[in-house]
């Protein structure tokens, strides 16, 4: 065979988006979803240990199947997770899923449980909260400036801000910072050795048990001694004129409090990074804090540190010349379509003047984010507070990636810097 006509290997299979370690380090994530855009749009995967689904990495179809929720419904399978530990799952709660939150449910029992809350995370409400993210954001930038000169931004910062705010917000005390902390990364964290409780999927079901026990004693709590906060509402909320079941409210109580932190610390500490390898846009931002929430979003599409969601097709469709069938599940990469060139101009690019509205990291349609007031205000917050006090900042090892396929971002970023 001459060289012209031998075949190349592909550098990538549609199976590597459930590697964690492609998907646990940001540029063979890239790598990856750039091959699949190009080549492989609507990418059939297949791996022993997952059901098989579709994978879409397009900006315009990611939009389009998050969106026509009646569709492309969010149950029964909402994010990608092995087999086995789906099975387990089933045996214990009923559906694969496990959870029952906001994100694994259709209309009209989605819209009745999202209104429980919706009040609390409208722009307005979350206005009334800026003065205690801002006194956070400074005493968090403080707690940098005390340490001296090095800190690791992920572990030391990052981590913790967001953490902080989520627990003021549900009405839980400072001290159950560390047990959150743990539950949430042993949760998201499940493919990565270092963050996992253990490899097996008893191990998951623990965790699960853990936030489930923790949280039945709050909503004890709060149903005998009502606060005026979050914890207070979830725990006396009524659907339909009867109180929420068991399993719905743990569930929202375990969405609020892992997906209102982990996701924002992935930003701050991504954010972080991008700010450093694009020192013309950490200029930019310093001089030029009326950015705020328009640069904060730029931040987050750059992380988009939710990778996937899962919808499941209710009729046929011809996509790209691929037949998806029924009952079919197919997964949106949300990174894959934030970095999408057909519909942004140089993607690779942190550009902190962006159309802001265009991005994808908070999906689309009626599952948006429901915390993304609140996200993109603490990503303002902090920055309008530590980048005019940095006179200057550099790496100081190697940034550390979290082994995940669903809710990434960096576990580590030791730094040296000088703050004012
Ligand atoms: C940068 C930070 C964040 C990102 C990138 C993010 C991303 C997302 C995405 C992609 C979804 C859509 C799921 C779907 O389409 O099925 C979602 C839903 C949700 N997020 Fe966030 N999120 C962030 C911060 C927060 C915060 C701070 C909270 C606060 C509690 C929060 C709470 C929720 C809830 C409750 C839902 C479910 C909404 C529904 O299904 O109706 N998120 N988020």
């Amino acid at each position: 065979m001459t060289g012209a006509s031998q075949q190349q290997t592909p550098p990538f299979k549609p199976a590597d988006v459930l590697n964690a370690h492609i998907m646990g380090d940001e540029r063979s994530m890239y790598a990856l979803f750039d091959y699949l855009r190009a080549n492989d749009p609507v990418a059939l995967v297949e791996h022993p240990d997952y059901r098989p689904f579709w994978s879409l990495s397009r900006y315009d179809d990611i939009k389009r199947i998050g969106s026509e929720n009646d569709r492309f419904l969010s149950a029964p399978r909402t994010v990608l997770i092995p087999t086995a530990f789906e099975e387990a799952l089933l045996e214990r709660f009923g559906t694969r899923n496990g959870l029952e939150t906001l994100i694994h449910m259709d209309r009209p029992k989605h819209l009745k449980l999202r209104k429980v809350t919706r009040e609390w995370f409208l722009p307005r409400s979350i206005e009334s909260l800026r003065a205690e993210v801002e006194a956070l954001s400074k005493e968090f930038v403080d707690k940098m400036q005390e340490m001296g000169s090095e800190c690791d931004f992920v572990r030391d910062i990052a981590l913790l801000f967001p953490l902080r705010i989520i627990l003021s917000i549900l009405g839980l005390p400072r001290e159950a910072e560390g047990t959150m902390l743990k539950l949430t990364q042993e949760m998201f964290g499940s493919q990565d050795p270092a963050l996992q409780r253990a490899d097996s999927e008893t191990a998951g079901l623990e965790v699960l048990n853990d936030f489930g026990a923790y949280f039945s004693e709050v909503i004890e709590d709060r149903k005998k001694n009502p606060k005026d906060d979050l914890a207070t509402v979830l725990a006396n909320a009524e659907v339909d004129g009867e109180p929420m079941n068991v399993l719905d409210q743990a569930s929202y109580f375990i969405i609020t409090a892992s997906a209102g932190h982990d996701t924002t610390s992935a930003a701050i500490g991504g954010g972080m990074k991008a700010l450093l390898e694009h020192p013309d846009q950490l200029a930019l931002w310093r001089g030029r804090p009326d950015l705020d929430v328009g640069a904060a979003k730029e931040v987050i599409r750059w992380v988009s540190p939710v990778r996937h969601m899962v919808r499941t097709a209710t009729e046929s469709l011809e996509l790209h010349g691929k037949q998806i069938q029924a009952g079919d599940n197919i997964a949106l990469w949300y990174p894959a379509a934030n970095r999408d060139p057909q519909a942004f101009d140089h993607p690779n690019r942190l550009d902190l003047l962006r159309d802001p509205k265009q991005q994808l990291a908070f999906g689309y349609g009626s599952h948006m984010c429901l915390g993304q007031h609140l996200a993109a205000m603490e990503v303002g917050c902090f920055f309008r507070e530590l980048l005019p006090r940095l006179k200057d900042m550099q790496f100081n090892g190697d940034p550390e990636w979290i082994k995940a396929i669903f809710v990434g971002g960096l576990k580590s970023m030791p730094v040296r810097y000088t703050l004012t």
